[in-house]
């Protein structure tokens, strides 16, 4: 029997509904692969900083280092200012961890109601590769003159060589894994001349070392089109932090609701923390209900399960989702039934290992 120290952080909202139904999933499902979890819960979010002025403990990043990895539901409070929120803890956790690789899939299940109903269940299977720690997303600007009618504020984007080239290697690596070995980049390369520039030049140089690849090269306005129009023509996608985030929500949708989009936060070197969470956020608007879908949760736990080296543990975790969604029966409100979050986590676990 194998152990691995986990930490979770439930955050806010949905993030604490949810992730308890993903833990609940991984504890029937570690068995599978001989591998059992030690919990470590950390109680950082928006109630910490009502109570202590500050979202997480000041060495909060230290706690977290030495786990075998790292759950976390959602960060995010109407009450709060979103900058202050997530500033203060989930974004430094990608940086200083070095997560650069931000994995996203979209897959069309049997059972799953797509928007775009004509599309058959499987036909849409994508992979986004979100780069995710410097871009639009690299906190670096200033406000001057503020308060006043001169206030000025940047927000600098970063782009490096280095930083392209290792999403984009990543990208092409997994490309040569599916069958159908395509890569689509994404950017704004005719209105951002310089970063969108850097990434273009090094997407096709990297692209050179791949013949087997079919690669293409999308605006991201265009991309945001065809993501709806021919969805099921992307295989892995690769895009920059921004494009990637807003991507996401959008290929969530296609494949039926951000109550399935999963998200993993890989470290470039393994002996970082890796973290793994759903794409959505702790939506106030349901929050509090027990209606929240937990598959995007429990699905992201999977992805865990995977970087953990335990492939059989999560396919178990992928056949039991299958099962429940083309089943049909216990499907949570956003697919269209009326099963509560827990009723979900429950019937999940209860599949997993048959
Ligand atoms: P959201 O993803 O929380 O919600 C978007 C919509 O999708 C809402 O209508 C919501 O009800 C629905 N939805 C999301 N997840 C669902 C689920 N599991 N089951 C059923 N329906 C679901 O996005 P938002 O409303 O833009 O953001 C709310 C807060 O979450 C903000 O504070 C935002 O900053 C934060 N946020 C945090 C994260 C994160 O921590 N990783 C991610 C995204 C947003
Ligand atoms: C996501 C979220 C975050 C992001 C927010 C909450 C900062 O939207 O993980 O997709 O933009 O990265
Ligand atoms: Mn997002």
């Amino acid at each position: 029997m194998r152990t691995f120290e986990i930490a979770v952080i439930e955050g806010d909202g949905i993030g604490v509904d949810v992730t308890r139904e993903a833990i609940k999933v991984l504890e029937a499902a570690g068995g599978v692969d001989e591998a059992e979890f030690s919990w470590n819960y950390f109680p950082w979010g928006t109630d910490y900083y009502f109570e202590h002025g500050r979202m997480a403990a000041e060495d909060y990043l230290d706690q977290l280092a030495p786990h075998d990895a790292l759950l976390l539901g959602a960060v995010g409070h109407p009450e709060v200012q979103d900058h202050i929120t997530l500033n203060g803890l989930l974004l430094p956790i990608r940086r200083r961890f070095d997560q650069a690789i931000c994995l996203r899939p979209a897959f069309l299940y049997e059972g799953v109601p797509s928007p775009l109903r004509d599309k058959p269940a499987e036909s849409i299977d994508m992979l986004v590769f979100r780069e995710n720690t410097e871009g639009e997303y690299a906190n670096i600007g200033g406000r001057l003159y503020q308060h006043s009618d001169h206030d000025v504020a940047v927000q600098t984007s970063v782009f490096t060589r280095r930083g392209c080239e290792r999403i984009i290697r990543a990208a092409f690596e997994k490309a040569m894994t599916r069958p159908r070995k395509r890569v689509a980049s994404i950017t704004k390369s005719n209105a951002q001349g310089y970063g969108m520039v850097l990434w273009d030049e090094t997407f096709a140089a990297v692209a050179a070392e791949y013949p087997a690849i079919e690669t293409e090269s999308l605006l991201i306005d265009r991309a945001a089109m065809e993501f709806v129009r021919r969805p099921e023509s992307f295989d892995v996608v690769v895009a920059s932090n921004l494009f990637g985030d807003i991507l996401t929500d959008l290929a969530a949708i296609v494949v039926g609701s951000m109550g399935l989009a999963a998200s993993a936060n890989i470290a470039i070197e393994r002996k970082n923390l890796s973290m793994f969470e759903p794409v959505h956020g702790s939506a106030p608007d349901i929050a509090g209900q027990g209606i929240a879908n937990p598959l995007a949760a429990i699905l992201s736990a999977a992805m865990m399960l995977e970087h953990l080296e335990l492939p059989r543990a999560a396919a178990s975790v992928h056949a039991a989702v299958k099962m429940l969604l083309a089943e049909g029966e216990l499907l949570p409100p956003d697919l269209g039934g009326t099963a509560r979050t827990e009723v979900v986590g429950d019937r999940v676990a209860a599949l997993v290992g048959e």
